[in-house]
């Protein structure tokens, strides 16, 4: 009979996926924003970034990926020094969604698991209740969006599954967890909102020892 294995480690600890996805992603987005603050720019050309890191999904470390039983997550994965930008990972679990809310900064969403519902709001009616604005879209795994608060930045998103979890990938244009925004009900009513991050701590995408 063999002796039993006492100390597994790459069995009990799964390895850390590479990061390297994330790292060039930041590195790349932050290129941008050193050669251009010109709107229209940064979402076009920071969507093809985004759209090529959603492209596929193994760089996300798991801890930034767990869904929680009441409520969506937000993980923030890396902000700017600058806070000129930040990357969240959003993380719905079955039939979970937002409250309607603003931004009042630009943003990125890229769908990496599962897919969204997305319904904007535009203009207030005469009562001052938020008039939806267009049919409610869907936004499928690898497709990529755009928040631009000069069009309206008003929007409720929800998990397109109710058995099971999506998650996208969220770029904006400041230290989105610190941002005074607001929620809004239906009639219109407005409330502070500031998000803050369901995460302690970042995940380490700097140790190139990994993929070097
Ligand atoms: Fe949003």
């Amino acid at each position: 009979m063999n002796a039993p294995t006492r100390f597994a480690p790459d069995r009990v600890t799964p390895s850390a996926p590479d990061t390297a996805p994330l790292r060039r992603f930041v590195r790349d987005f932050a290129d941008l924003l050193d050669d251009t603050d010109d709107l229209d720019l940064i979402l076009e050309y920071g969507s093809t970034l985004l759209a090529r890191l959603v492209s596929h999904g193994g760089w996300l470390p798991e801890e930034y990926a767990q869904p929680h039983p009441e409520r969506y997550q937000q993980y923030l994965l890396h902000c700017d020094s600058a806070e000129r930008f930040s990357v969240v990972s959003f993380v719905w679990g079955p039939g979970q969604a937002t409250p309607i809310h603003d931004h009042r900064v630009w943003g990125l969403v890229g769908v990496l698991r599962g897919a969204e519902k997305v319904q904007g709001f535009g203009r207030r009616d005469h009562d001052g209740a938020l008039v939806q604005q267009g049919p409610t879209r869907d936004l499928l795994e690898t497709e990529v969006e755009a928040i631009d608060p000069r069009e309206g930045d008003i929007h409720r998103v929800e998990n397109a599954f109710a058995d099971r979890t999506s998650i996208s990938i969220h770029v904006y244009g400041g230290n989105i967890g610190a941002v005074e925004r607001a929620t809004y009900r239906a009639n219109g009513e407005e409330r502070p909102f500031v998000s803050g991050y369901a995460n302690p701590a970042l995940p380490n995408i700097w140790d190139v020892s990994r993929t070097a």
